[in-house]
């Protein structure tokens, strides 16, 4: 838990989530249309709430499995280590894949993950992240599907958490500490 007092400033409603995720939903409904062969693989733990409301909006047969990753940082390096803590329970070979991420920050656990499942060989791959923060990107990666590009905030709520709290929340805010 953090120490520092602060407070949550709402940034996305439930109410602004739920209609990006009907858009995104018909979207990709266009590009899977006709498959019977989509997995939709849920990086933990913070895409837990996203993808539980969009595989429920999607309209097509659809099977689930997550993959855990930690990445940490190396203050000497400005590259940084990604860790496999839980891998899929699935294979994905000939697979139709769509990864499933939170936050999209400085872009090296996506790109690790990616490296990771696309040596499974699956027949095709594409990533959807509910947050996108491009100021703070590292890596060279970009989701297909973005919910929304946001500023270079800390944010919480939605899955998303803070110190492991406020993953309940069910808005996206952004925390402001109150002894700054
Ligand atoms: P990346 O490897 O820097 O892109 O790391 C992305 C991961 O860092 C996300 O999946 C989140 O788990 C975490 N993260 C990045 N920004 C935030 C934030 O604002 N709040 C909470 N977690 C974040
Ligand atoms: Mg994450």
């Amino acid at each position: 838990m953090s120490k520092r007092p602060y407070v949550i400033d709402q940034m996305i409603s439930a109410k602004s989530i739920a209609a990006r995720i009907e858009d995104l939903c018909a979207e990709i409904h266009d590009e899977y249309e006709g498959t019977d062969k989509l997995i939709v693989v849920g990086l933990l733990r913070g895409s837990f709430v996203f993808i539980a409301d969009l595989v429920r909006e999607l309209d097509l047969p659809v099977e689930v499995d997550f993959l855990e990753a930690s990445s940490y940082g190396n203050s000497m390096e400005s590259s940084r280590e990604v860790r496999i803590l839980k891998d899929l329970r699935g294979e994905i070979e000939g697979r139709d894949v769509l990864v499933v991420e939170d936050i999209v920050d400085t872009g090296h656990t996506l790109t690790h993950v990616m490296h990771l499942l696309e040596a499974r060989n699956p027949a095709k791959i594409k990533t959807i992240a509910l947050l996108d923060k491009p100021s703070r990107r590292e890596a060279d990666i970009t989701a297909d599907w973005i919910g929304f590009s946001i500023p270079d905030e800390f944010v919480v709520g939605y899955g998303i958490d803070f110190a492991q709290r406020n993953r309940n929340l069910p808005f996206i805010g952004k925390v402001r500490f109150t002894d700054e």
